[in-house]
């Protein structure tokens, strides 16, 4: 696929980094950008030699929002009937390769809400993240009410998504929507290395460990760790485990297989 909205790399360590490219409007995501960001993951997730992803705007701003002048005119049947904001985000949310939102600039509204959809949210310290839907007389719709308030907590979700006020890479940090906050400029490097350490890991294990990951947010305590220890179980099964621990008693690095 020729793609207009998005570059996308495939670095040789297992990397595969997706970056908006729409900067005259702030990265609004428009449905051909969000049809190309699903397209280019599933091609990623597809790819056996791919181990990570990084999604990012690149070092100036993530994403204003969804396309506000794309919205205007758009109504309740159109929305509706067409699965506005569901089908375009299903790949996005369905992504199996682990997935680090480098975020600078603005993360606003959809753009907020598509770095929360990514397993982990790094930021530099120009970042500012917000559910300013309220102040357009809508509201979030892409898990902004959602996985906001699971990250955050409900008084501070309730701030953000009601009077649609930003908050600044320290805040961000202090309330946990982000691992990392690291210099401005720095941080699609940052999320690079950190894509690569994964991507040197065994891709099945990885896998397990996002789902169980994932899973805590869907179960109860005890049916989670139940299914974490079936997960763990599983390792033991793989080549890579056996790699992985000879490696340590032999005090040399791990070469995993995959399997
Ligand atoms: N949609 C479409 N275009 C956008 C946009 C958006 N979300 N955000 C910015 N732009 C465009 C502007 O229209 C402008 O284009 P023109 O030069 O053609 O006029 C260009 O980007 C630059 O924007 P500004 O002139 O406004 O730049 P600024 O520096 O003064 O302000 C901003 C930057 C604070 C990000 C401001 O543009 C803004 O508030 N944007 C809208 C943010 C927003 O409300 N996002 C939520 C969208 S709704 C949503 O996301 C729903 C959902 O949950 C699915």
């Amino acid at each position: 696929m020729e793609y207009k909205y998005i570059i996308v790399e495939k670095q040789d360590n297992g990397v595969g980094i997706i970056t908006l490219n729409r900067p005259k409007a702030y990265n609004a995501l428009c449905t051909p950008l969000l049809d190309e960001v699903s397209s280019a993951i599933k091609d990623f997730d597809s790819d056996n030699s791919i181990g990570a992803v990084v999604l990012t705007g690149g070092n100036k701003v993530f994403a204003a929002g969804a396309d506000i002048k794309e919205m205007a005119d758009l109504g309740f049947a159109d929305a509706y009937n067409n699965e506005f904001v569901k089908k375009e985000w299903f790949a996005l949310e369905k992504h199996t390769k682990p997935m680090i939102a480098a975020v600078s600039g603005f993360a606003l509204g959809g753009g907020c809400e598509m770095s929360m959809l990514c397993d982990i949210t790094i930021c530099d310290t120009s970042a500012k993240f917000g559910q300013p839907e309220v102040k357009i007389g809508t509201m979030p719709g892409a898990g902004g009410t959602q996985r906001l308030t699971k990250a955050v907590g409900k008084a501070k979700a309730m701030q953000m998504c009601l009077t649609g006020d930003m908050i600044d890479a320290n805040e961000a940090k202090e309330y946990k929507l982000v691992a990392k906050v690291v210099e401005e400029g720095t941080v699609v490097d940052e999320a690079k290395s950190m894509a690569a350490k994964i991507a040197s890991m065994s891709q099945p294990v990885v896998r397990l460990i996002k789902e169980s990951i994932n899973n805590s947010y869907e179960s109860t305590l005890q049916a989670g760790l139940e299914s974490e220890r079936k997960s763990f179980y599983t390792t033991l099964a793989l080549e890579d485990r056996i790699e992985g621990m000879n490696a340590f008693v032999e005090k040399r690095k791990a070469d995993f297989s995959n399997k």
